[in-house]
């Protein structure tokens, strides 16, 4: 176990030996890591992360082992399995462990399953939140997920299934029609898919989109697009995933809010990009 740090605020929880803690790192900036997963680090024997999680994340357990547990884009579940049961085998070794997660654990994360497992086999568990890469991510990019002159719901999907085909399960009509703006996770595989199915439910082939990449990383980049254009964007732009999928008019704020732009001296694009004709806060 590493030497403790002082954290403020009083009485910060121990991990005990036998333990799992089911914590989420965040989509890469180590700063959105939280108080209570920097917590976790500083006292864990062994840390099991994913693909996703930032790696300088692991400096802040030096003492710890550190055992890879990644896997990208739809790999068969039984090395989903492997994973909950190596768990499950750590924590009865009498291990502190820390199962570290890109993002949220529980925001399409598989996190519920390893939980699940882990109680069914009598071992004790907390969840530590993350900030996921659909609200975070985004954030970073400068598109607030939500915005009053935009909409007042939000829908989180995900681009493909277990199999890792397009998600059969998901009613493309309903979403299309009932969700002012569409979060997509893991979507670069299938986004032709995608566009078309909300375009031929009604979306307009001109509804601002933005493909957000490895965001709040060194190398995150944006992409600005609209729905009938998006795929053949993607493609010249050569991005990669992971890659966090944006439909709506939220996108607009973008000419106004992206703020690392504007820190590297760029002005902003729009100060009204809504075309509202009046003060942000006005009622
Ligand atoms: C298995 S899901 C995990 C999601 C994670 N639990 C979360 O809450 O963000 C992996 C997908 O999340 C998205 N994602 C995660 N980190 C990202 C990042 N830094 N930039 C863009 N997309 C990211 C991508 O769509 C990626 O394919």
């Amino acid at each position: 176990m590493s030497d403790s740090i002082t954290l403020p605020g009083g009485d910060w929880p121990t991990l005990e030996p036998g333990w799992v803690w089911l914590c989420g790192a965040g989509p890469g900036d180590p700063g959105l890591l939280t108080l209570h997963g920097l917590n976790a680090l500083r006292q864990a024997d062994v840390v099991i992360y994913d693909a996703l999680v930032e790696k300088t994340i692991l400096d802040w357990a030096p003492e710890a082992e550190h055992v890879y547990a990644g896997k990208r884009g739809g790999k068969p579940s039984a090395q989903q399995r492997d994973i909950s049961l190596h768990l499950v085998d750590l924590a009865r070794a009498g291990k502190r462990v820390l199962r570290l997660k890109g993002g949220d654990p529980f925001v399409f994360g598989r996190g519920g399953e390893e939980a699940q497992t882990l109680v069914q086999h009598g071992v004790p568990i907390r969840i530590i939140p993350g900030i996921s890469a659909g609200i975070g991510g985004l954030a970073y990019a400068g598109i607030p997920v939500t915005h009053r002159d935009v909409n007042q719901s939000v829908t989180f999907v995900t681009g493909h299934d277990q199999s890792g085909e397009a998600p059969s399960s998901l009613n493309w009509n309903a979403i299309a029609q009932g969700s002012q703006v569409i979060v997509i996770y893991m979507g670069m595989k299938h986004v032709q898919r995608i566009a078309d199915a909300l375009m031929a439910a009604g979306r307009p082939a001109d509804e601002p989109c933005a493909i957000v990449c490895s965001a709040t990383t060194g190398d995150q980049s944006v992409l600005e697009t609209t729905l009938a254009r998006m795929t053949a964007d993607i493609a010249e732009s050569g991005l990669e995933p992971p890659a966090i999928l944006c439909v709506g008019r939220s996108v607009l704020m973008r000419q106004v809010l992206d703020w690392q732009a504007m820190a590297s001296g760029s002005a902003p694009r729009d100060l009204d990009p809504l075309g509202r004709g009046r003060p942000a806060e006005r009622a």
